[in-house]
């Protein structure tokens, strides 16, 4: 069995001691208590009382129910709660969905550069894959010619991620027809990492959610992402074919088949105070894509992007005479956090320059401070292509 290194586990060795980060993908989180004066505020007693005085016992297999008919609202028709699987984050809930679809003799079509678990679940499980490349050229857009071509007969599975780690882009909705296309065509399942959906920084870029677009759709959420609930450990699939549901739950069992009551309740108080939470986050958001623009502006000859329009994250290129792991390791070193190209490919890919920045957190500006003091500090003998 290959030993996988999770890539950004390895670039966690990196970052141990930074003081500013901006490699964090998530949008604010709240506090405990924070959420509890929401609900408060809602006049939702009950929902507190609940969080102080439920029982520690197992929650049911796949979640428990008030938490699915909450999740289910954020979904048309074709969604209930019967729809919905609950997951203890997002990650487990990609890789159980591999390893509930994909056997040894199956072939999956997924993107880089991209979030390890969305390029490698289905190698995980046991299969194999065809990684096609996005390209900052075409606006790290997917080709669905591209798609069509990589498809073989033994193709089951496809895996993308819009709103899109690491470039905060967003494929377009005649994109996401075409590709549902090619899958109706060839009896796909499509798995949509929909983890950074509600972050569109204009609401109306959404795209409609694969659970309710395909019938052979599943849409992977997270609470870490939108809502800024890492520490929740709530994610969950939502699709509308029940017997892939029931093969994807019985996979379930051998995992980690049931949430905490508390991580349940905490998603619960999250989702009924999601309006809220987003204006908020999504303001944050834009204010900081708005710092970042100026910076980019002003060291043009030194950075380039395609300018992010959904998430809490963008991929940026450093032009300067250093690599994207050696500009990690130097900012590392004054104490500031990115992530390098390297985290989003396989080992042995070249490095394409880019490095991933978040700017999700309201602190964020004080670390774009830090790097662009980092940045005045070295321009002249970047620009002169010499390092340091
Ligand atoms: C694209 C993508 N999918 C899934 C996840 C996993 O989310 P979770 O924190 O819920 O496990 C992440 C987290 O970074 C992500 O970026």
């Amino acid at each position: 069995m290959t030993h996988r290194v999770p890539w950004s586990a390895q670039h966690k060795k990196l970052t141990a001691n930074i003081t500013y980060s901006l490699s964090n993908s998530f949008a604010e989180p709240l506090t405990s208590d924070e959420l509890i004066k929401l609900s408060l505020e809602r006049g939702d007693t009950d929902i507190v009382e609940q969080y102080q005085k439920h029982s520690l016992e197992y929650t049911p297999n796949g979640g428990s129910l008030d938490l699915r008919e909450e999740i289910a609202k954020l979904y048309g028709p074709d969604i209930g709660s019967e729809n919905i699987i609950v997951f203890p984050g997002g990650q487990v809930a990609l890789q159980t969905a591999a390893m509930a679809v994909i056997g040894p003799d199956d072939h999956a079509i997924v993107f880089t550069p991209g979030y390890q678990s969305t390029q490698e679940a289905p190698l995980i499980a046991g299969g194999s894959v065809t990684r096609i490349e996005l390209k900052p050229e075409e606006g790290w857009q997917i080709k669905p010619e591209r798609v069509a071509a990589a498809v073989r007969p033994n193709t089951k599975y496809m895996v993308f991620n819009e709103p899109y780690n690491p470039a905060g882009t967003l494929m377009s909705a005649e994109t996401q027809a075409a590709l549902k296309k090619i899958a109706e065509d060839n009896d796909i399942i499509i798995m949509s990492d929909e983890v950074y959906r509600l972050l569109e920084h204009n609401e109306s870029d959404r795209l409609p959610a694969m659970a309710d677009f395909y019938d052979k759709g599943i849409s992977v959420v997270t609470m870490s992402k939108p809502w800024g609930g890492c520490g929740i450990t709530i994610g969950w699939l939502a699709l509308q074919d029940l017997a892939l549901k029931e093969r994807i739950t019985d996979m379930q069992y051998f995992a980690t088949a049931c949430a905490s009551r508390a991580s349940e309740i905490q998603g619960i108080m999250t989702l009924r105070s999601s309006a809220w939470i987003l204006a908020r986050n999504i303001k944050i958001i834009r204010d900081n894509v708005a710092l970042l623009e100026k910076f980019i502006d002003k060291y043009g000859d030194l950075f380039e992007w395609v300018k992010p329009t959904a998430g809490a994250i963008c991929y940026i290129k450093f032009t300067g005479p250093l690599t994207s792991a050696e500009f990690a390791e130097e900012l590392a070193a004054a104490g500031i956090g990115i992530k390098p190209a390297w985290v989003f490919s396989e080992p042995g890919t070249l490095d394409s320059g880019y490095f991933r920045c978040g700017y999700g957190e309201s602190i964020m500006p004080r670390a774009l401070e830090a790097l662009e003091e980092f940045v005045e500090d070295h321009k002249d003998e970047w620009r002169e292509g010499t390092k340091s």
